[in-house]
């Protein structure tokens, strides 16, 4: 379905339903002989959430000829695991920075402010929609999952004045911060409030904060890109759930958000998809390197000052 100004969703629906995706791919590489990530909550969130597909990549009950090869997304799960392991590096290097504030924006089914052991005095700020907030902070909770964080959750919507709302609850903007885009400035936000979320997160930020984000068009336009958006809708289908991931990403070109925070004074390190595969440690990404979304997604580590 087309996306429109004021949807909504939750975990097993929409948008949010990547969330859930890329939270069995966690779980299924925590799995792994030799995993890169552990991510212990992933399984029981995805369980909770209740879509069947999702359920059995996370619990181990698909076949691993779907899960390594057959799932319409090249190295999907490794894909998943290589991005966490990068955007989990980050937040070290700012931990051990002294960058005591973090944001995580659109932040899905990330455990992180769970997961990751933060510096003494960090506060993690979390934001998404209201129903995804709602759900993650009930099931954590009832899992008896416990940050270590000063952890503060708020429901909002990208697209509305979600800077009032992080400052609501406690932000402070002229403390550093280690803001994350994780799997959201790759087509889910149109292009207009790709911009709008820069501009904010920019003029939040003081001296010393850093941001990471993927970045691009996870269903890019080209014929290619097209025709395995469509092969992973099908097979997706064909193993029990309706998700047409393209459909929900806004067409066209998005923003570089590599290029928009050079050209605002910050300090840019860009990689490949192949390149954190490298550094998580994982065999090379090789072919699936030169198909989508591989070739249409770029990784940004960013710092101010
Ligand atoms: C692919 S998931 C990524 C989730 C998480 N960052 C991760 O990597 O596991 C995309 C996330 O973006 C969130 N999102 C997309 N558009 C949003 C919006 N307009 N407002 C708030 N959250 C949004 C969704 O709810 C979803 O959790």
């Amino acid at each position: 379905m087309a996306r429109t100004d004021a949807d909504t969703w939750d975990l097993a629906n929409s948008v949010g339903a990547t969330a859930t995706m890329v939270a069995a791919a966690r779980a299924a590489a925590s799995r792994r002989p030799r995993p890169v990530i552990n991510d212990p909550f992933a399984e029981p969130l995805v369980r909770a959430v209740g879509l069947d597909l999702f359920t059995r990549l996370a619990n181990g009950a698909l076949d691993p000829v779907d899960l390594d090869g057959n799932l319409g997304f090249p190295r999907m799960i490794d894909t998943f695991a290589a991005r966490a392991v990068f955007f989990d590096d980050y937040f070290a290097e700012a931990g051990t920075a002294g960058v005591q504030q973090v944001v995580i924006v659109a932040s899905g089914l990330d455990s992180r402010p769970y997961r990751l052991t933060w510096p003494a005095g960090t506060t993690v700020y979390e934001i998404d929609q209201p129903q995804v907030i709602e759900f993650k902070t009930s099931t954590l909770s009832k899992l008896g999952a416990v940050s270590n964080a000063e952890h503060r959750a708020v429901g909002i919507d990208l697209r509305d004045d979600w800077p009032t709302a992080l400052l609501g609850a406690g932000f402070d903007a002229d403390q550093p911060t280690a803001w994350l885009a994780e799997g959201v400035l790759i087509g889910f936000l149109p292009q207009e409030a790709e911009v709008r979320l820069l501009d904010n997160i920019v003029s939040l930020s003081g001296d010393g904060s850093r941001l990471a984000a993927d970045y691009g068009q996870v269903a890019g336009q080209s014929e290619e890109a097209q025709q395995q958006a469509r092969a992973m809708t099908d097979r997706w289908r064909d193993l029990g759930l309706d998700l047409d991931i393209a459909a929900l990403t806004y067409p066209g070109e998005h923003t570089d958000v590599a290029a928009y925070l050079w050209a605002h004074g910050w300090q840019t390190v860009t990689s490949d998809l192949a390149e954190i595969f490298t550094a998580a440690g994982l065999p090379p990404l090789g072919d699936a390197g030169q198909q989508a979304p591989a070739n249409s997604i770029g990784f940004v580590r960013a710092s101010l000052g």
